[in-house]
This record gives structure tokens, C-alpha cells and sequence, in this order.
């Protein structure tokens, strides 16, 4: 096992909201590894509670900040330097949140006020907290800079809704500001794109079992797990990536490159054909008529 990979290095981990979140696992992994860090989450997560055990885990201060509010982020800039003794070398984004997910509504049939809502905490805030940064120079010259998406930014899921514009969006506005602060001072921004993993966003999205199970049956390595996917981040944090940015890298077994899979192949027609629209068809390709 690799030692103190992060050692010497002050970051803010964002988004931890329990214990199966991936921020939970990134932080005690950090904190393994070596570096000091400041927790931060919005204030109704900060009232859940169980972040301050974290904090107390890994030594760490919790600050509470809505990452939709530029004057929070300001502050949570502020706090993090006088806390931690200096500019910051690491920061995960871990957040994302709909509106239209939580209440159930249709792709067809959404609220736009949710959907800006949608848009503003699962990706603006990220360019809201490089743009703070970068204004208040707060990462240091090699910095890491990762948020985490999801593969629905590429290919359409039926029931993850607004969120896949929110991950389109988060993984353009890594590669546009990757530009810029790799130029101003060599900070590397990327995403990852992770595997169904269970946590209370994933599992919040319509039908999260048959994603979870699906993506598991395609992916020769089989899904990545919250615990590797913050083994990741600290790759991705650690020196040994400094000339990787502006990436969207997938974290998922293998899955976004199959088609498909032996298991599925096998395991496809436990739905007696029920798929099919057409009768003739069905029973074509079930192998109970001979082709013409
Ligand atoms: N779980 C999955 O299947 C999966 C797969 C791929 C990507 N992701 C992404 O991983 C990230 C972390 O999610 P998770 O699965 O660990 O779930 P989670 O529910 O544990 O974390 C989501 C976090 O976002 C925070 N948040 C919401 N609104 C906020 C705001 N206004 N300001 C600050 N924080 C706010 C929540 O408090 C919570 O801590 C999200 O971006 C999610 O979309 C998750």
C-alpha cells in the first residue's frame, strides 16, 4: 500500500453528507494519506449532523456552505487558508442535487424552476468555486481541482432527468476552466465519472437498482465502488497526475466502452421477450418460429 501520497498537502472536501458518501470515503483516504483538509457541506447537511464525526475522525473543521452563493464560497475560501495555514493544493467537488429528480417528475414533463435549481447546485457551483479561487488566488501552483459525473453527460438514461445536463454542463465547464487556471497557474481541473455507486444522490435517481445492475453486469471489472472511486481522487490529487486536466475519466469497471457482455447475454431474456413489440418478431428472435 502506498504511504502518505498526500502528505503536506491542505484541501476542502465538499459534499460528504454520510457515511456512504463518496466525500466521506475521499476524506478518510486523504486523511490516510497525509494531507489536512476542511470539510465543507450546505447548512441543512450540516443539521443531518454526522459530518462533525468525520471531522472528528480525520481532525478536520467543518464549514458550512451553499455552494450556490458566491458570498458563502467566499467565506469558505477565507476560513479554509487561516484554518489550514495557507492556499489550498486539493479541492472535490462532490455535490449534485434535483429538484426534479426528488419529486418524481418526468423527463417530459419538468419544473424549470427546479431545473435552474437543478443546474446551479450540480454544476454552476463549480464554476462559481473556480471562479472564486482563481479571483481570491486561494490553490496553490499545482493544484487539483476534481468533481464527480456520471456517464448519463454522454448517453441518455431514462430517469436520471435534468441531472445529465448538469453533468454535460460539469464536464464542459472543466474543460473551459481547465484552460484558464492551467495557464494562470498549472491547476489541473478534471472529472470522474463514476459507476452507480449507493449513496442517498445515487440511490434517489428512479430505478437506481436496474442501473446499478446493468452497468455491474456490463463492466468486466464489475462496478467501482464509493472506496475506489476515492482512491482515485487521491491519484488524481497526488503529484503523480500533474499533467492530467481538463479530462473527463472514467471510473467504472470498464462499463463505458462495452456494448455488451456475456453475463447479459445470458441474462437477457429473463423477460420471456416481454421487450418485444411485435409478436412475429419476438418469436423469431425467442427461436420458437424458423426464419423465412
Ligand atoms: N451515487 C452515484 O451513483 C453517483 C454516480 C456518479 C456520480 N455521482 C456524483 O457524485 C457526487 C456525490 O454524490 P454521492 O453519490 O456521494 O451522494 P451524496 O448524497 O452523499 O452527496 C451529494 C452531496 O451534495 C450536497 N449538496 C447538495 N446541495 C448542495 C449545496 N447547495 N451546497 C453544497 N452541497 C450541496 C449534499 O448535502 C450531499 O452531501 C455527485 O455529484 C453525484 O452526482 C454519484
Amino acid at each position: 500500500m502506498v504511504k502518505d501520497l498526500l502528505k503536506g498537502k491542505r484541501g476542502i472536501i465538499l459534499g460528504a453528507l454520510d457515511s456512504n458518501s463518496i466525500a466521506w470515503k475521499v476524506a478518510e483516504k486523504a486523511h490516510e494519506q497525509g494531507a489536512t483538509f476542511v470539510l465543507s457541506n450546505a447548512p441543512i447537511a450540516l443539521r443531518k449532523g454526522d459530518i462533525f464525526e468525520l471531522g472528528k475522525a480525520t481532525g478536520s473543521e467543518v464549514i458550512s456552505a451553499d455552494l450556490t452563493q458566491v458570498d458563502e464560497i467566499e467565506h469558505l475560501f477565507e476560513d479554509s487558508v487561516k484554518i489550514l495555514g495557507g492556499n489550498i493544493d486539493f479541492l472535490l467537488h462532490s455535490v449534485g442535487m434535483s429538484p426534479n429528480v426528488r419529486k418524481g417528475l418526468r423527463y417530459t414533463n419538468l419544473d424549470y424552476n427546479y431545473m435552474m435549481k437543478t443546474l446551479d447546485v450540480s454544476a454552476i457551483s463549480l464554476h462559481k468555486l473556480l471562479q472564486t479561487a482563481y479571483k481570491m488566488d486561494v490553490i496553490n501552483e499545482w493544484g487539483s481541482v476534481v468533481a464527480l459525473s456520471y456517464i448519463a453527460a454522454q448517453r441518455t438514461y431514462s430517469t436520471y432527468s435534468d441531472m445529465a445536463q448538469a453533468k454535460a454542463m460539469l464536464e464542459s465547464i472543466t474543460r473551459s476552466f481547465g484552460y484558464h487556471y492551467g495557464k494562470k497557474k498549472n491547476v489541473r481541473v478534471n472529472t470522474i465519472s463514476q459507476s452507480p455507486t449507493v449513496t442517498t444522490a445515487g440511490t434517489g435517481v428512479g430505478g437506481f437498482k436496474s442501473f446499478y445492475a446493468y452497468a455491474n453486469c456490463m463492466s468486466p471489472l464489475g462496478n467501482a465502488s464509493s472506496a475506489d472511486c476515492a482512491d482515485y481522487c487521491i491519484m488524481m490529487f497526488s503529484d503523480l497526475t500533474r499533467k492530467v486536466t481538463m479530462q473527463n475519466l472514467y471510473h467504472d469497471g470498464g462499463y463505458s466502452t462495452m456494448g455488451i457482455s456475456e453475463t447479459l447475454i445470458q441474462s437477457c431474456f429473463t423477460c420471456q421477450g416481454e421487450c418485444f413489440d411485435d409478436i412475429a418478431e419476438k418469436e423469431l428472435v425467442m427461436g420458437k418460429k424458423k426464419k423465412e
